[in-house]
């Protein structure tokens, strides 16, 4: 742990432009609010303590990070939002005796990661000034504070972009509110601040040229991709965007087959293993993990999955919270609802819906079936549109199925049930008692041919129809 270090992230603002109910902070960017992004970033370069600037929806906020990061991150309030400047002195409070660096962050930029966490640390340390920070190139620099270098190439001030003159507003390098400050420096320089600005606002920015005035700012200049705000939506899809294609270029990098990284959703919480292969349209969601050499083909949708290496998702597999032993087979259009568990080299078809349910080793259920609060053994074949009634209405049954036992087409199971080891339930059986081990379970009425009689049948539907007709 770093403990010449301390981070405050920036969270209190509203967001206006994003027309939420949902503080901005908390809006999903790959499956993580964008706040947390940045959390991480900072908690991965071992900075000991980590707050949190909270004030709009600050309720949402500070459970999100108790459920997230509990003891690891405080939150901190600011009364009321007065300016970028208020809220680093806001999250100054807990720090009262800290004589280190103040890293700050905003909290919506989701961007940040610890390796330019990483780099500015290590700049700060190098630094005989007061403050380090980051600067961006940018093409479209509208709304952002530009940076104002003097004839030397030094950091004189950012001006905000409604406190910009036209020329300066020419300017491409902005500021992305990512700085590092002594301590002790940072509180007297807070102090002085005023609201003499076009917004009215404690800007945390004006902080820049005090420093200038006194030793100077250490700029490090760092790709603008890492650090772009959103304060919208469509900066939201943007963000969103380029992450995934990190995702998927590290993913890649580690030996990973993602064929088409612009249709690939990935989501934070996710591993995927090397040599496993997807395929277009794949949506890995929350805990998922897929383990070596697995192949995920298009439009599989995975949430909380367990995927074990070598196992096979078909098109259109969808699954939650569920897991898939190595060697399955899944697909195409299957869905595992919760509590689902495939082991080693099972199998399930198209439109074969399971929850619930545990099928065993090598057993199989390759069409149109429904598995529900089930416990099947090893080797246990299951016929094409075999239902388990495990419902009454009321309460849910379990239906078991030892080891090689064999369920012939169109069976259905009457929950609570159980068949025996090696038992064979005949095609069309409605299953209502127990079946000893090694019996054949039959249920069908017995057929008959009535010969000659369909012709005699077709005779009188026919003439019934033309009774009508007249
Ligand atoms: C700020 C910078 C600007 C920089 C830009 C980068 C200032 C004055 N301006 O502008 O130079 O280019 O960020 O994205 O600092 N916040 C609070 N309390 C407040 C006000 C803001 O916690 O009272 C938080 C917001 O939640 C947000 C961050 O501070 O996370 C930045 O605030 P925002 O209003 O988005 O600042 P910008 O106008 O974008
Ligand atoms: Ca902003």
């Amino acid at each position: 742990m770093n403990d010449q270090f301390a981070a405050v992230i920036l969270a209190a603002g509203q967001g206006t432009r994003m027309k939420s109910t949902l503080p901005k902070v908390l809006h999903p960017v790959l499956g993580l609010p964008m706040y947390a992004h940045v959390v991480r970033a900072v908690l991965d370069a071992s900075i000991a303590r980590a707050l949190l600037v909270v004030g709009h929806g600050r309720d949402a906020v500070e459970a999100d990070v108790k459920a997230r990061f509990d003891q690891r991150v405080t939150c901190v309030l600011q009364e009321r939002q007065l300016g970028t400047g208020d809220a680093v002195r806001a999250g100054l409070a807990p720090l009262a005796d800290f004589q280190g660096w103040v890293l700050v962050l905003c909290g919506d930029t989701p961007l940040v990661h610890v390796a330019l966490v990483r780099a500015l640390m290590e700049r700060a340390r190098q630094s005989q000034g007061a403050l380090a920070m980051l600067t961006g190139q940018v093409a479209d620099p509208t709304g952002y504070g530009r940076i104002v270098r003097g004839d030397r190439g030094q950091v004189l001030r950012i001006v905000e972009h409604k406190d910009a003159t036209p020329e300066q507003r020419e300017i491409r390098e902005v500021n992305p509110g990512v700085y590092a400050i002594r301590a002790d420096f940072l509180r007297t320089a807070l102090a002085r601040l005023t609201t003499h600005n076009a917004q009215g606002e404690l800007y945390m920015t004006d902080v820049v040229e005090q420093a200038a005035a006194q030793g100077g700012v250490d700029a490090l200049s760092w790709p603008f991709a890492d650090m772009q705000g959103v304060n919208d939506r469509a900066q939201l899809a943007q963000c969103e965007a380029a992450l995934r294609l990190r995702m998927a270029s590290e993913l890649a990098k580690s030996g990973v087959t993602i064929r088409d990284a612009n249709t690939t959703y990935i989501e934070i919480g996710v591993t995927v293993c090397p040599d496993a292969i997807l395929e277009p349209n794949v949506h890995l969601r929350g805990s998922t993990s897929i383990g070596a050499g697995a192949h995920v083909e298009t439009g599989c949708v995975l949430t909380d999955v367990r995927v074990e290496s070598g196992a096979h998702l078909k098109a259109y597999t969808v699954a939650a919270q569920s897991s898939i032993g190595s060697g399955a087979e899944t697909g195409p259009f299957s869905h595992l609802r919760p509590e689902s568990v495939m082991e080693a080299d099972s199998k399930i078809g198209n439109f074969v819906e399971m929850k619930k349910t545990r099928l065993g080793k090598g057993s199989k259920a390759n069409h149109l079936s429904y598995l529900g609060d089930g416990e099947i053994g090893q080797d246990v074949n299951i016929g094409a549109g075999t239902i388990f009634c495990n419902y009454d209405g009321f309460n849910k049954h379990k239906t078991v199925l030892e080891d090689g036992v064999f369920i012939g087409s169109d069976s259905q199971l009457v929950a609570p049930i159980r068949v025996g080891k090696g038992a064979y339930v005949g095609t069309g059986t409605t299953l209502t008692m127990d079946v000893p081990d090694d019996a054949l379970a039959l249920s069908r009425v017995k057929q008959s041919n009535k010969e000659g009689y369909a012709r005699r049948l077709k005779a009188r539907f026919e003439a019934l129809k033309n009774e009508k007709k007249k």
